[in-house]
């Protein structure tokens, strides 16, 4: 794929996360694009960041359709018609269900605010999670990148990168500590992605060295 993989972003809020997605393929951090950003939110920030950067930018409102199954069957079309390679959640706040989980399989990511498995699930999202965090006395917290299966914040760990809890913290400042860790970690696993370095194998998810990947290619192709 020498221009790179076609990314798709799914967000209902502010995007900083897909800003930070374009940008590291704007860099070629990420050897990709952004080919469409989808929100279930009328007025989402994220659909104007979107048109700024001249991406195409659609709403799907799921309050305009009359069952779960209709709007995810409209969400799934959507990509298929920009040929998306990857769907990235960012900040989406729609549990999707295990039809269309199942035909992205191992194409969905998701970033989420906390050391997962701790502090995920439903109703968990926002400064609900960083709330929970400093309530429960924790010293450390963080972000975690994984696939998408059918549990919701359940899937195969990717990547995790860990902030310390200060003294004085707020669930705000310690959102915000985290939030610069979530803007380099998922574009670096989208990058891992986009190279072919992501082996989900049962409940992990192996990292291959650029190097060998290689070897093994040339191992098959001789
Ligand atoms: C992030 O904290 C992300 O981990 C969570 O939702 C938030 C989205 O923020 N899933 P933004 O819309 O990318 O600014």
């Amino acid at each position: 794929m020498p221009e790179g993989i076609r990314i798709a972003v799914l967000a209902s809020g502010e995007g900083t996360n897909l800003q930070a997605i374009m940008d590291s393929c704007a860099g070629r951090e990420i050897p990709g694009e952004v080919v469409v950003v989808v929100s279930n939110k009328p007025g989402a920030h994220a659909l104007w960041r979107a048109r700024r950067a001249g991406v195409p930018a659609i709403l799907l409102d799921h309050r305009e359709f009359p069952t779960r199954e209709t709007f995810e069957a409209r969400l799934a079309e959507t990509l298929r018609a920009y040929s998306v390679d990857l769907v990235c959640l960012a900040g989406w706040l729609r549990i999707l269900g295990p039809a269309f989980v199942r035909q992205f399989a191992g194409r969905i990511m998701n970033i989420h605010p906390s050391l997962l498995p701790l502090f995920g699930g439903r109703r968990m999202y926002g400064e609900r999670v960083h709330e929970a965090v400093l309530s429960a006395g924790m010293k450390i917290s963080g972000c975690t990148v994984h696939f998408v299966d059918e549990t919701p914040d359940g899937g195969p760990i990717i990547l995790q990168a860990v902030a310390r809890v200060q003294e004085d913290d707020t669930p705000s400042s310690l959102g915000a500590r985290i939030a610069e860790e979530e803007h380099r970690l998922y574009p670096l696993a989208i990058h891992l992605f986009a190279e072919g370095r992501l082996l989900i194998e049962g409940r992990k998810v192996g990292i291959v060295e650029a190097r060998k990947r290689e070897s093994v290619a040339s191992e098959v192709s001789r």
